[in-house]
């Protein structure tokens, strides 16, 4: 059935949006993102600022998104700031140097943001569809994020209509907005399955400028094999929770699973599939990743709620194929929804995942390297870690071939506290945190946790301080830091007695 709305090229789409404008994009990583008109609005503003003319945009996104969106932005210098969640190498770099400004968020923050005003006008929704109809009603693709929210708020809407996606995607996304407060009810989900919205988002059809067709996947890359590093952290955060339920201070039926995105956060899910300790369990997280689909084939996962498809293309290819095993097992909502700290909290959550560093007692960075440089953003790591009832965070014990350690006695940027962080986990063991002093957490973290060739010089740090709650010496905190700042390498720290 033709559409009433008016077919455009990318470059027709681009060529409506203007400088100043700020943009509301569909998806949640790759997943879901637009892929063609952001390319041509990339080119247009190579175009303005080749004749003198400034062009530069306001871009709210869900989370991350795929090269064709940040990346060609970024390269193009048209991003004048950006919010809540990236990881391209391109805009990271503009940010860090000043020239895109960022503001960092919790996911499930965004689209109350949004809906406050604070972040100003959304001139444009820019979505990607799976199906449209000529009343307004939005199949949106393998990613949620804010859609919703941008597609109400937005004055304008473009889409980007993607044949590569089935329109029998409906029924996969569970759609609801909650009213702000003081309005504001709960949350009607009791257990993971529960749908509470509407397959579809409904726009005004008189919003809709135009429609671009596409027939392109997700730009999402493929996973590495999991190696050891990756798979002994796996194996150790499954063990953990095995002994949780062997001990009894886990319900028989395990609880929900949070687990974040990349390789790690992969290969701890194989490695809970693998565990025959673990029973079949449910997942209520954000990113549904390449190995969540192969338990979910298993039947080790039961049921997985999340805000996105993030699958390499082979494993979206599977799901297209068996829609209609994968549509009673999968529900995907939007992120307030998805990374709700009232849904984390009442569902009681296990959560993992992964650090930056971690130190001696249990405040985590996630976001910073040095305290310096932004990696990607805090995503929904926040928001799943303070409500959950379980909290896990992994990372290898080293970067950069051993010249970091990644347990040190302060981190250099706070995104998580030692009031939130409730394990931690590398491929040397487990800390168990809960219930330990300052002192026995640094003595845990150090046993179980950190590389052998750092445990002397961690404890040489803690014995530096005799009094005191937490054995903390200011001067000497970031010694490691400076350590591998000035002389490359964490190993060559001195701590000063005075
Ligand atoms: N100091 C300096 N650099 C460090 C470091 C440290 N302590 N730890 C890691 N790195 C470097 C690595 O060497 C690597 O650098 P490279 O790209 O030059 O090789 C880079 O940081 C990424 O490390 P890697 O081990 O590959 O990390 P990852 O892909 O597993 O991502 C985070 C780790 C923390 C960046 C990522 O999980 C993240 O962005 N988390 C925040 C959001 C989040 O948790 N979302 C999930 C919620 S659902």
């Amino acid at each position: 059935m033709s559409l009433p709305f008016p077919v455009l090229t990318a470059d027709q789409a681009a060529a409506f949006v203007n400088h100043g404008d700020t943009i509301g994009f569909s998806g949640f990583t790759p997943a879901g993102a637009c892929k063609v008109i952001p390319k041509s609005i990339a080119a247009r503003a190579k175009a303005e600022h080749a004749a003198g003319r400034p062009f530069r945009l306001g871009v709210i996104t869900g989370a991350s998104t795929g090269k064709s969106l940040d990346g060609a932005l970024a390269e193009a210098d048209a991003v004048a700031w950006r919010t809540p969640y990236q990881s391209d190498p391109t805009l990271r770099k503009a940010i860090n140097e000043g020239r895109t400004k960022f503001f960092d968020l919790h996911l499930s923050a965004l689209q109350p943001t949004v809906r406050s005003g604070v972040l100003g006008k959304v001139n444009w929704a820019i979505i990607e569809a799976a199906k449209v109809t000529a009343d307004g009603e939005i199949t949106l693709g393998t990613g949620v994020g804010a859609a919703n929210t941008f597609l109400r708020m937005a004055d304008n809407v473009l889409i980007e209509l993607n044949a590569y996606l089935p329109e029998a995607l409906t029924g996969f996304h569970d759609i609801y907005e909650p009213l702000d407060p003081p309005k504001r009810r709960e949350i009607p989900i009791y257990s993971v399955k529960d749908r509470i919205g509407t397959a579809t988002v409904k726009v005004d059809p008189k919003k809709i400028v135009g429609i671009v067709h596409t027939n392109v996947a997700d730009e999402t890359g493929g996973f590495d094999e999991p190696d050891e590093i990756t798979n002994r952290i796996g194996a150790n955060v499954a063990e953990f929770l095995a002994s949780e339920l062997r001990s009894g201070r886990m319900p028989d039926g395990f609880l929900p699973l949070q687990s974040g995105v990349g390789n790690i956060a992969n290969a701890v899910i194989g490695a809970l599939g693998e565990n025959p300790g673990i029973p079949p369990f449910q997942m209520y997280t954000e990113v549904i990743q390449d190995a969540v689909i192969n338990l979910v084939k298993s039947g080790k996962c039961t049921f997985a709620s999340g805000c996105s498809l993030t699958l390499s293309k082979d494993k979206v290819d599977e799901v297209i194929k068996d829609l209609e095993y994968f549509r009673t097992r999968i529900v995907l909502r939007p992120q307030e929804i998805s990374n709700s700290p009232e849904l984390v909290r009442r569902l009681g959550l296990i959560t993992v995942n992964t650090a930056i560093e971690v130190d001696l007692f249990g405040n985590v960075n996630s976001t910073h390297v040095m305290g310096r440089d932004l990696m990607n953003a805090i995503g929904g790591s926040g928001d799943f870690t303070r409500n959950a009832q379980i909290s896990i965070f992994t990372c290898p014990s080293v970067a950069k071939g051993g010249a970091i350690s990644t347990i040190v006695p302060l981190v250099a940027h706070m995104d998580h506290s030692e009031h939130s962080v409730q394990v931690v986990v590398t491929e040397h063991g487990v800390a168990d945190l809960r219930g330990k002093t300052p002192h026995e957490r640094a003595e845990l973290m150090i046993n179980n946790c950190v590389s052998p060739e750092y445990r002397d010089i961690l404890r040489n740090y803690v014995q530096l301080s005799k009094k005191g709650h937490v054995p903390q010496t200011l001067h000497n905190a970031f010694n490691m830091h400076l350590a591998f700042l000035e002389k490359g390498d964490m190993r060559k720290v001195e701590w000063t007695t005075s």
